[in-house]
């Protein structure tokens, strides 16, 4: 039997996800399950660089964890881990800081916006590329599905893939391919600029149907009177009823809505019903995992072995290259 190619990526545990975590990485990673070995696992470490609250870092890790498996994965062929699981990913994110240039990292739009924002820029935030790198050349993935905004930071660790193999003359760490959703790109979020937990614009995915309600009816839309045409493409209820609607229901709405006489008031119900009819099971089954975290632990333990296994033998071969032992202590 061939081996399968393998995806890998990873959500940082932070607030509660929403529908553009869901839309632009957690459903096409999923899709990939047929054809790959998918190693999913919570980036825990990553959550670091702005989480100072413990309790809420290991109850959201758990959040994370639970979402994915609602949402169908399945963990007996694939991985689900903790990224703080295995610390040799820090130990190889500091072999790969050693063959980085400064000049390059300050690139890196995550270090460029938290300058940009004023917001607190410590050695984690600077050196975020460098960890995730690590993430990824550890377990030698063949892509790496991510949301059009991590798109860079996945390039940036082919560089680092590549400049690590040059500095040593030989094809150590294999170099990954960024698996983009064009079609998806960025989600926006109530008020219309990008869907994201730091501008309080999100529709959570598991919140209460009531609660989900208020969030999709607060989306913002133009004061059309009631009895005037609108267009559907390109507005808010359009950008997210095209990812949950088939093409018929979508081409329906746009047309009633291009005759006038409909308001948004009852698109956005439309865009409600849609969302609940995808969201529903996979909300359900979330409560239901998220009640037993002994199991959870359990999937996450198992996940964390097998990734273990994967990344001993890349780390021992760094460590060999670089000119320290294979394993400590040998
Ligand atoms: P946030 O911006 O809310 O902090 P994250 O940065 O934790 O979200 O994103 C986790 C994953 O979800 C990433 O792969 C990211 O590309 C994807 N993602 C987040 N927001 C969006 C969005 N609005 N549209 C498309 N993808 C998104
Ligand atoms: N940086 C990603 C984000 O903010 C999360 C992440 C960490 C990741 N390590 C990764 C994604 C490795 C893909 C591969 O969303």
């Amino acid at each position: 039997m061939t081996q399968k190619k393998r995806a890998l990526t990873g959500i940082r545990a932070t607030g509660q996800l929403h529908l553009g975590n869901y839309l632009g990485a957690i459903r096409e990673a999923l899709r990939l399950q047929q054809e790959y070995e998918c190693l999913y696992f919570i980036a825990d470490l990553h959550s670091l660089t702005t989480n100072r609250n413990p309790e809420a870092l290991r109850e959201q890790s758990l959040d994370i964890a639970a979402s994915w498996i609602a949402f169908g994965l399945d963990t007996d062929h694939h991985l689900l881990y903790r990224q703080s699981d295995l610390p040799q990913v820090t130990e190889l994110a500091w072999y790969l800081s050693c063959v980085t240039g400064m000049g390059y990292l300050q690139k890196a739009h995550s270090y460029k916006d938290a300058v940009a924002q004023e917001k607190e820029v410590n050695h984690g935030v600077f050196s975020y590329p460098v960890l995730m790198a690590a993430d990824i050349l550890l377990y030698e993935p063949d892509l790496v599905p991510v949301g059009k905004d991590q798109k860079q930071h996945v390039e940036m660790s082919r560089n680092m893939a590549g400049s690590f193999n040059a500095a040593y003359g030989k094809e150590v760490l294999k170099i990954p391919e960024p698996k983009i959703n064009e079609e998806v790109m960025t989600i926006p979020g109530l008020d219309g600029r990008k869907m994201s937990k730091s501008y309080d614009n999100t529709i959570p995915l598991f919140a209460p149907e009531k609660v989900m309600r208020k969030k999709v009816m607060s989306l913002t839309t133009d004061s059309t009177p009631l009895e005037a045409p609108k267009e559907l493409d390109g507005s808010g209820v359009g950008d997210l009823f095209v990812h949950f609607a088939s093409a018929e229901e979508y081409r329906d709405l746009k047309d009633r809505l291009a005759a006038g006489g409909l308001g948004w008031g009852h698109a956005k119900d439309e865009l409600f019903q849609a969302i609940i009819r995808e969201l529903q099971e996979p909300a359900k089954r979330y409560r239901e995992l998220r009640g037993d975290e002994e199991q959870l632990r359990a999937v996450l333990r198992s996940g964390g072995e097998r990734a273990h296994a994967i990344g001993q033998k890349v780390l021992a071969e760094v460590r060999t290259t670089v000119g320290i032992p294979a394993h400590p202590f040998s």
